[in-house]
């Protein structure tokens, strides 16, 4: 038995020495460790031995198995090492390689606009307001003393939700939020988008930009809204910009005027961008109505206001000379480039 149980030994070291792969290895294991393996044939002829010779050839036979278990877990391990180095050095990275470029998207010139002029309010000591693009109708029209059935309603027809709520076709309601829900004095502008039902062209979208302005305080007066736009516009324009207020109406302001500036293009001499006028409408401004004022539980004898409103398409438009608003929205990256 014992000499069986060497030559076992010696057999199993050489074919598990010759076994170059996991499944090799695995069969040797099975020929000589497993079930009806070699060894085991062995040991269940043990019976047979005498009382003194059991021990001594156990002892050899569990020699035997711990030998052929070291080999075999030593197989495995250079098996796996050697896996390990061929998964390595198949992954290599060419470092030497060009790299795949990332494009990166440009500043949409309406955002540069706007953080320019978002900079120059606060330089003032403007806040900068937000508020929802789904408006209430309340706040939209009539708290600005644009009640149903007014007028000024025909000009800013926008989509409605609901009867009560609108896509909002200003931002002036955030005036009424903003008196609402905050304490006197207030010194804010509110940039955001505005909507209103009109068919996309060249100088038309559904979709625009504007920036509010709103100043309540005790004494404020027509020459306070003018001379805060005017630092406003030779800050945003240059110093030689020259300003014009005009008379207007806006049911929201009493008295009302547009403000025009002197044209980009002529300096103001009158040319084909300013069809000969010299000057371009850009803003629209007045003294908060009193009907406001109440209606956010503002007393209009004690306070005063000014506020003003623009579109900012129509500045970026006139000042980059861009004729077709619709470039504004249409990611081209070769026209944002530009700017
Ligand atoms: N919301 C006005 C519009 O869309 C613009 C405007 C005019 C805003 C005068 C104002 C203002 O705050 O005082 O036409």
């Amino acid at each position: 038995m014992r000499e069986k149980l060497e030559e076992i030994k010696k057999a199993a070291v050489i074919e598990l020495k010759e076994a170059v792969s996991k499944e090799e290895l695995e069969s040797l294991k099975i020929k000589f460790l497993g079930k009806k393996g070699e060894l085991t044939k062995i040991l269940r002829g043990m019976g047979g031995l005498s009382k003194e010779e059991r021990p001594e050839i156990g002892k050899i036979a569990n020699e035997v198995r711990e030998k052929i278990e070291g080999i075999i877990s030593e197989g495995l391990d250079k098996i796996k090492q050697i896996e390990t180095e061929q998964k390595l050095k198949n992954e290599v990275i060419d470092i030497s390689m060009p790299g795949k470029k990332q494009i990166i998207g440009h500043r949409n010139p309406l955002d540069i606009t706007l953080r320019k002029t978002e900079d120059i309010f606060l330089a003032m000591g403007f806040t900068v307001e937000d508020g929802p693009e789904v408006e209430y109708d309340k706040y939209n029209f009539e708290m600005l003393n644009i009640p149903k059935n007014h007028p000024a309603r025909g000009e800013q027809d926008t989509f409605y939700i609901d009867d009560n709520i609108v896509l909002r076709t200003q931002t002036s309601p955030v005036q009424i939020r903003t008196m609402l829900n905050q304490k006197l004095p207030i010194k804010m502008i509110s940039p955001g988008k505005v909507y209103r039902s009109d068919a996309a062209d060249a100088t038309h979208s559904p979709i625009f930009y504007q920036v509010e302005g709103l100043v309540v305080d005790k004494g404020i007066t027509f020459a306070d809204m003018k001379g805060t736009l005017e630092m406003y516009i030779k800050k945003m324009f240059g110093e030689n910009v020259k300003t014009k207020f005009r008379p207007h109406h806006f049911p929201f302001t009493e008295p009302s005027a547009e403000l025009d500036i002197s044209c980009f293009a002529c300096g103001g001499d009158g040319c084909t961008v300013c069809k000969g006028e010299g000057f371009i409408e850009m803003y629209g401004c007045g003294m908060v109505h009193p009907n406001v004022l109440r209606n956010c539980g503002i007393d209009p004898e004690v306070y005063s206001g000014f506020a003003f409103g623009v579109g900012l398409d129509r500045i970026v438009m006139q000042t980059l000379g861009i004729d077709d608003i619709r470039q504004l929205y249409e990611s081209d990256m070769k026209f944002l480039k530009q700017f």
